[in-house]
């Protein structure tokens, strides 16, 4: 049995309600990124779109300026959007300023966070020192991008949860998964929640699945997609 928060990771309206509906996620996260990918035209047009349909569950829209004064204010923008509204500050700005002093400040105004970008221990250290736990905060490490670069994340999300339970009490997100295994990782390890696209989400019904019987769907896919395409070998 899970203990894991699942999110869900998009911008897709279509797919943000059917998540939303289908009662399998309890939260969702954005980003500036995947807005763009989705075809989002206008950021605050959407945003109280996505808000109007989910009114009563977290939901993370990020700052998008790259000075920390335009992000302050982005923030305190965002933050009036709904209840719900966690605001998404990136750990750096282009230039790999840290934001933690713009992340104090917003914390000092009672403003939720979900501190984003982290891919080091470091990082983590240095937010949780100005998190604060009367304000729920998340912190988003992003897991798969470390394991691109060949690094196993597990050890370093496992130290990130010991951290944040210790001192600013901020749940920890494993975000950016590459395949549905890291659900069951990121469980292991402690983290809080799991921010995951359609694609893995609907994955996870493989959960327990007999790999005998996978192994046969496998090759009736081999022979179904062969006879599809008309293949023929004389022999
Ligand atoms: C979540 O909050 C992140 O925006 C997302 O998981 C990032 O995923 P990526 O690293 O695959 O772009």
């Amino acid at each position: 049995m899970l203990k894991i928060k699942l999110f869900a990771d998009g911008a897709n309206l279509d797919d943000m309600l059917a998540a939303y509906q289908g009662g399998v996620v309890q939260g969702f996260t954005t980003n500036p990124t995947l807005m763009r990918r989705a075809g989002v035209m206008d950021y605050e047009s959407f945003a109280r779109e996505v808000l109007e349909i989910i009114p009563d569950r977290p939901i993370s829209f990020e700052v998008f300026a790259d000075d920390f004064e335009t992000m302050y204010r982005q923030a305190l923008q965002i933050n009036t959007w709904g209840e719900n509204v966690y605001v998404k500050i990136p750990i750096t700005n282009t230039k790999g300023e840290s934001a933690v002093p713009l992340i104090k400040r917003l914390v000092g105004d009672g403003i939720k966070l979900n501190v984003t970008a982290i891919l080091t221990l470091e990082q983590v250290q240095a937010t949780n020192r100005v998190l604060s736990p009367m304000i729920p905060s998340v912190v988003s490490v992003f897991a798969g991008r470390i394991a691109d670069t060949g690094i196993d994340p597990v050890p370093l999300m496992t130290a990130a949860a010991q951290m944040l339970r210790i001192e600013s009490k901020a749940e920890l997100l494993w975000a950016s998964p590459r395949e549905v295994l890291n659900v069951y990782q990121a469980d292991a390890c402690g983290c809080d929640i799991i921010t995951a696209t359609n694609d893995i989400l609907k994955k996870l019904s493989m959960f327990g699945k007999d790999l005998d019987e996978l192994s046969r769907e496998t090759v009736q896919m081999f022979y179904d997609d062969a006879r599809k395409a008309g293949f023929q070998i004389e022999c």
